[in-house]
């Protein structure tokens, strides 16, 4: 949550800020602000609401100057309004933050005390004024970089919580400090310039070499150079890695929104999660393709997924083919939940942190927890780099590219991908699949991307459809086995996008209360294609029906039976079960996304959301 990006060097221009922040708005997009510095002082210009309102004060800064910071922001601490936004400032200290800072209330009347007045409700400003205030502290220290640096350990050391900052100093003027911990910061490196932001989205257009910060760590950047120390002051050496994602990427490449090109992204997303992974021939995936390291799957009795939102519903699908292919137990837990519950896990179990931004901090936290009580774990995300990725003894990607808009769309599917070839891999490595049948599954999932095309040939079909359901208060979303998480998936991205009230459901638990809900007035979004619980999930819908519920059906091309007891009827093609959900999935991505447009909500932004959960 929030997005930060800093600059030095000889070209900080109110554009670069700003064009930087519109690459990091999907982080929060509450209140925005821009601080630059020069010799005539600090100029900072901040505004409520979208970062478009900060466009309109760009003339009121310096055209250029050698430094400066840029925040937007995800509000936690405090209203979205002018005053709260970032950066803050302290006479000296002009400060901003991702995170959050748990024991601000003490600190915040021990500096009352000291006589400091607050404008704000944020927790950031107790940074600010604290680091003004040891820097007072340091006065025996005449030289002002290593007094700085002094009074950032200080201040470090008196906080606890979650903390990205970009800090500027009137008294060292050529220098941009950065300090990480528990909040995501890349570095970039430029040539005689040098950049800092909370995203590699962020720098894209700027440069291809990133360092990646670590927890517990504080970067000195200067024009010419980044040094990093951790909060002990003992130096740290990091490599810088080269990044592949291009400017084009982060395009909307034609789409009204960035949601709709990541729907039609997800045939190449799903290719790119599997590409280079296995050898058809042998029926063999490649583990170290896959990135499996470290971990020996030979081992693993126990699998436990945790994740959040919906990544958590990718999960919730594995399981069915990764217990189906291994017979091993696999729990599939929501992230923010498992931390609290001190799950048994052992050196046997193999925890799996599945996450798009790879930075959700409840994620984080179990993965964790796992890891500490021996489990192994694997990050398999989408963004290299990440914090999750970093605790975890493997990781793999999942190559999706850049995911913008908000709701998870193509990022689904590739991790849904992912974890099936996860779970073909332990079947290779404990010998629960012979080779031929590892390689009728991998034919099988070679064809996604193709289904997946045709699929997306029916966005305006749905955009029809749409119109029946987009002034509706409430729809209930059902499904059985592979089609349940399919189901609670369709649920989530219509809520969050449309403001609609939508529950996903088993089917065969609607008689176990939500039927209650039935009447004419209710419209069912009934998830029913050919597969083993078809005839199980026509008869709920029949339940449905009987009670004058309306129902909007995804079924199987050619069903009749389906087609005549629905309202209205999205078809997609007859295909083996392990491809169906990836199939299923989109219409409930399209149907969410048509349902919005015609509302006219914010489909990239929706309101109160963030692509990055980074508190908890
Ligand atoms: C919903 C959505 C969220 C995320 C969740 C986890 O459309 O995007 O529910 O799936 O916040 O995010 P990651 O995968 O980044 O951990």
């Amino acid at each position: 949550m929030c997005g930060v990006i800093g600059y030095i060097g000889e070209r900080a221009t109110p554009e670069f800020f700003y064009n930087g922040l519109k690459r990091l708005e999907y982080r929060g997009y509450d209140s925005a602000g821009i601080a630059m510095m020069n010799s005539d002082g600090v100029f900072i210009q901040r505004a409520e609401g979208k970062l478009v309102n900060l466009q309109k004060k760009l003339e009121l800064l310096p055209k250029s100057t050698k430094i400066g910071i840029g925040h937007t922001r995800w509000a936690t601490h405090g209203k979205p309004t002018e005053l709260n936004a970032h950066p803050h400032r302290s006479e000296n200290m002009i400060l901003l933050h991702n995170g959050i800072i748990e024991n601000y209330k003490p600190l915040k009347e021990f500096l009352l005390n000291k006589g400091y007045k607050f404008h704000s409700e944020t927790d950031t400003e107790v940074a600010a004024h604290l680091l003004n205030y040891e820097f007072k502290q340091n006065l025996n220290i005449q030289n002002p970089l290593e007094r700085m640096k002094k009074s950032i350990f200080s201040l470090v050391s008196q906080i606890r919580g979650a903390f990205a900052f970009g800090i500027l100093c009137t008294d060292v003027p050529d220098t941009l400090f950065v300090v990480k911990y528990g909040s995501p910061v890349v570095l970039g490196i430029g040539e005689n310039e040098n950049y800092m932001a909370s995203g590699i989205t962020a720098l894209v257009d700027h440069t291809r070499q990133i360092i990646i910060m670590e927890d517990k760590e504080i970067a000195y950047l200067t024009s010419k150079d980044i040094s990093i120390v951790d909060f002990e002051g003992k130096p740290v050496k990091r490599d810088p890695i080269s990044i592949s994602w291009s400017t084009s990427m982060l395009d909307k490449n034609g789409f009204d929104h960035y949601m709709l090109k990541e729907i039609h992204e997800q045939p190449q997303a799903v290719a790119q999660t599997i590409n280079g992974r296995y050898d058809l021939d042998t029926g063999k995936i490649n583990l170290k393709a896959y990135g499996i390291n470290h971990i020996n799957l030979k081992e693993i009795n126990r699998i436990q997924i945790i994740a959040c939102g919906t990544s958590y519903y990718a999960g919730c699908l594995a399981r069915y083919f990764i217990e189906k292919f291994t017979g091993i137990p696999v729990e599939t837990e929501l992230a923010s939940e498992s931390r609290y519950r001190s799950p048994t896990v052992n050196s046997h179990t193999l925890s799996i942190a599945v996450s798009q931004s790879g930075e959700t901090i409840d994620t984080l936290q179990a993965i964790k927890f796992a890891k500490e009580n021996k489990a192994k774990t694997l990050a398999i995300i989408n963004a290299p780099g990440s914090s999750i990725a970093h605790v975890c003894d493997d990781q793999s990607l999942i190559y999706a590219g850049p995911e913008v808009g908000v709701a998870s769309t193509k990022a689904f599917s590739a991790q849904l991908a992912s974890l099936i070839l996860l779970g073909l891999a332990i079947a290779q490595e404990q010998k629960k699949l012979n080779t031929h049948k590892i390689s009728e599954y991998i034919d099988e999932l070679i064809k996604v991307p193709s289904f997946l095309e045709k699929v997306l040939m029916l966005s305006n079909g749905i955009k029809e459809i749409s119109i029946k359901y987009y002034n509706l208060n409430s729809l209930l979303f059902i499904g059985r086995g592979h089609q349940w998480p399919v189901a609670l998936e369709g649920a989530l991205k219509l809520k969050e996008l449309s403001y609609i009230h939508a529950e996903g459901y088993a089917a065969g638990e609607l008689k176990h209360g939500p039927i209650a809900l039935i009447d004419e007035d209710m419209s069912v979004v009934c998830l029913a294609p050919k597969d083993s619980y078809y005839e199980k999930t026509i008869s709920n819908i029949e339940e449905i029906r009987a009670r004058g519920g309306k129902i909007l059906s995804v079924g199987t091309e050619g069903d009749k039976e389906l087609q005549n007891i629905s309202d209205d009827f999205i078809a997609i093609p007859e295909c083996s079960e392990i491809i169906l959900p990836f199939l299923t999935a989109v219409p409930m991505h399209l149907l969410a996304y048509w349902v919005a447009v015609r509302k006219g909500t914010d489909v990239d932004q929706p309101r109160n959301l963030a692509k990055s959960v980074t508190v908890e």
